[in-house]
């Protein structure tokens, strides 16, 4: 090979490689994005995961954590109410780290994650039986179908619907 051939050569080969370092982030950060976010406080943990699991921040956009934060007394039928202070330590704590891009395009009415138009999406194909299945009880049982539901993670690859 004479030199501007070699030349040409190492140019694709770091070219390439570059491309595929970048394609790699991206990809990485689209999954992390929509399976594998995670987010703590140990308020929000205690506090919303005392009677259902504590719902990832980034499966409701901030629009709508902060008009459930506005009306714990009257949650879904029971009473939330929190201290002012915790209220507000929680409420920042989702805002910051509420769900952004597709996911937070349209707030359902109900302010519930199982109402919004992508949780109806990604569900088409569990079979209504499913749904009533005294191990699952309500769509909002993530945990029963998703078994890393609490760390954020819903892989399809780790699902399991209960029969
Ligand atoms: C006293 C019990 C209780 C506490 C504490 C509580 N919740 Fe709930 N939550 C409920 C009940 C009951 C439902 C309705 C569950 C159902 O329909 O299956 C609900 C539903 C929800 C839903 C809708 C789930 C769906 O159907 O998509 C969200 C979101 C939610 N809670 C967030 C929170 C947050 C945030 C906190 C903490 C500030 C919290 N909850 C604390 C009882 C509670
Ligand atoms: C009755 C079982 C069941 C319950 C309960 C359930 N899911 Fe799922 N979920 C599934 C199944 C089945 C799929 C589809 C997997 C596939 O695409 O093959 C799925 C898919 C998903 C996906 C898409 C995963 C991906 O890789 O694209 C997300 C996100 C998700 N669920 C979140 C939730 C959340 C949040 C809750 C609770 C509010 C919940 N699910 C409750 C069974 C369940």
């Amino acid at each position: 090979m004479n030199n501007a051939r070699k030349r040409l050569v190492f140019d694709v080969v770091v070219w390439s490689a570059s491309l595929m370092f970048v394609f790699g982030l991206v990809t990485s950060e689209a999954m992390a994005d929509s399976k594998r976010s995670f987010a703590t406080n140990e308020k929000w943990k205690a506090e919303c995961g005392s009677c259902h699991i504590a719902y990832q921040p980034n499966l409701l956009p901030a629009s709508a954590w902060r008009r459930i934060m506005a009306g714990l007394d009257k949650h879904f039928g029971t009473d939330a109410s929190l201290d002012a202070a915790s209220s507000a330590e929680i409420g920042a704590f989702l805002e910051r780290n509420a769900g952004s891009g597709k996911r937070a395009a349209s707030v359902p009415a109900s302010l519930r994650i199982t109402d919004t138009r992508w949780f109806v999406r990604k569900h088409d194909e569990v079979p209504r039986a499913a749904w009533k299945n005294p191990q699952v009880k309500t769509a909002a049982n993530c945990s029963a179908c998703h078994s890393g539901a609490e760390r954020g993670d819903f892989d399809e690859d780790a699902v399991r619907i209960p029969r």
